[in-house]
């Protein structure tokens, strides 16, 4: 069997105690904000895998100085002022958070970057965060809508900005830049996405009004260095409650885990799937800091499920999972979801794609798909086509199939989950 391909058993049973890993999507803003920071940042429990690395070799790249003991790192901020352009292009990897993101972040710094990406991230959209930069007054080019991405920081201006696509990284590409803007810089969207940019641009004292869809920042704060521990990540532990969820007995308990409401839509719709959830907020946060707890999933029943395009932005991470969790029984459906066409892989058609070969009855949308739990899988040969929430949602369907599954291109994991197989060994049996 080659190397990054990964044999899964059928499990009889699922359960335990377990951490996720740091939060991905919070380790690149605690990042990002701790190197324009004044003062060295310590973040606890940072997110080990390959994207929240990219991030961190783009700000060493930009002349920041860290310092990795992990999970913990410390970063020596440099300032607003203090970064320099890099000799070479960035390169973002598969992240397209660090793409995104870090373009914000220079947008209105007298620098000159061009971000590069890995072959899956050089097909994604990048007009959607070069539009509302240019409209700040940054340049901007890029080719073809596509990366390589030039941007050339300067003065910006403030702006008020409703973004066409539901999407954090857009918000918060737009909100960074807002932070070395002149005066006000707003985003409106139509349905919210998560809100860690507000909460951290917060936590390292910027003055931020968060209400509903709407965020706002006052341009020319300086922020201050933050001792900061990220929460487990809800995303990543959506594999191990969607397990415990569709194996009968199956039950997990998760620690430290993030519970920022913007993330939690999962909880409700795997309640709604049959499963027993309890969740244990932790209490005495700072201002800005991130919800965390303990949750508890537990197999209930299998129920049929439907996911509304108004759901989608607060659970596009989580539908593969929920897909797996699908095909042990119930049924699932999902529609609005088009976006998940623009991710690390065509998520619809590769998802759709290993799941029939695992053995599931599953039908793909234009903008979702269908999964009919109603038969056993048998197992099969599921290609993860380089996307690490596919090889981990397949990973799980293959726990219920009544065969032996292989798992190409498993090692798609080490994105955001390394690790994420011997847990899955040490949870089944
Ligand atoms: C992320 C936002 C989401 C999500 C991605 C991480 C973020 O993407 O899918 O994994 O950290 O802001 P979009 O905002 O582009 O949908």
């Amino acid at each position: 069997m080659p190397s990054n391909d990964v044999l899964v058993r059928p499990a009889a049973r699922f359960g335990g105690r377990v951490r996720a890993p740091g939060d991905k999507s919070i380790s690149h803003r605690y990042a990002m904000l701790a190197a324009v920071a004044d003062g060295s940042s310590v973040l606890h429990n940072f997110a080990p895998g390959a994207d929240a690395r990219a991030t961190v070799a783009c700000l060493r790249a930009l002349g920041v100085e860290i310092r990795a003991d992990l999970p913990t790192l410390t970063i020596i901020g440099r300032g607003p002022g203090g970064l320099c352009s890099p000799k070479n292009p960035l390169d973002a990897a598969n992240s397209g958070t660090t793409a995104r993101l870090v373009a914000g972040l220079l947008a209105g710094l007298p620098l000159t970057a061009t971000f590069i990406g890995d072959a899956s991230l050089s097909r994604r959209p990048m007009e959607r965060v070069a539009a509302p930069l240019r409209r700040m007054g940054a340049r901007v080019s890029l080719d073809a809508g596509h990366l390589p991405m030039r941007v050339e920081g300067g003065s910006l201006e403030g702006i008020d900005y409703e973004p066409a696509v539901a999407s954090a990284q857009v918000k918060s590409a737009v909100l960074l830049a807002g932070l070395h803007a002149r005066g006000r810089t707003r985003v409106i969207e139509p349905v919210p996405t998560r809100n860690h940019t507000g909460l951290a641009l917060r936590l390292f004292g910027a003055a931020v009004e968060l209400s509903g869809g709407t965020t706002a920042i006052e341009g020319g704060a300086r922020l201050h260095a933050v001792e900061a521990d990220v929460p487990g990540d809800l995303s990543s532990a959506t594999f191990w409650m969607a397990a415990a969820a569709g194996l009968p007995g199956g039950s997990v308990e998760i620690e430290g885990v993030g519970l920022n409401p913007t993330r939690t839509a999962i909880l409700d719709v795997l309640r709604r799937a049959g499963a027993v959830v309890e969740v244990a907020a932790e209490q005495g946060l700072r201002e800005g800091d991130e919800p965390r707890g303990r949750i508890v999933v537990r197999h209930g029943s299998h129920q049929a499920f439907t996911i509304a395009p108004g759901e989608v932005p607060g659970l596009i991470d989580e539908l593969p999972a929920l897909a797996a969790l699908a095909t042990f029984g119930g049924s699932m459906s999902v529609s609005g979801a088009g976006e998940l066409r623009h991710k690390e892989s065509d998520r619809i058609a590769a998802l759709v794609r290993g799941l029939a070969a695992l053995g599931a009855d599953v039908d793909e949308r234009t903008d979702g798909f269908e999964v009919c739990g109603g038969r056993r899988l048998h197992g099969g040969t599921a290609d993860a086509a380089g996307d690490h929430r596919l090889a981990m949602a397949f990973a799980i369907a293959a726990l219920g199939a009544a065969g032996p599954s292989v798992i190409q291109g498993a090692d798609a994991v080490d994105v955001s989950y390394p690790g994420f197989f011997e847990t899955l060994t040490a949870l089944s049996s």
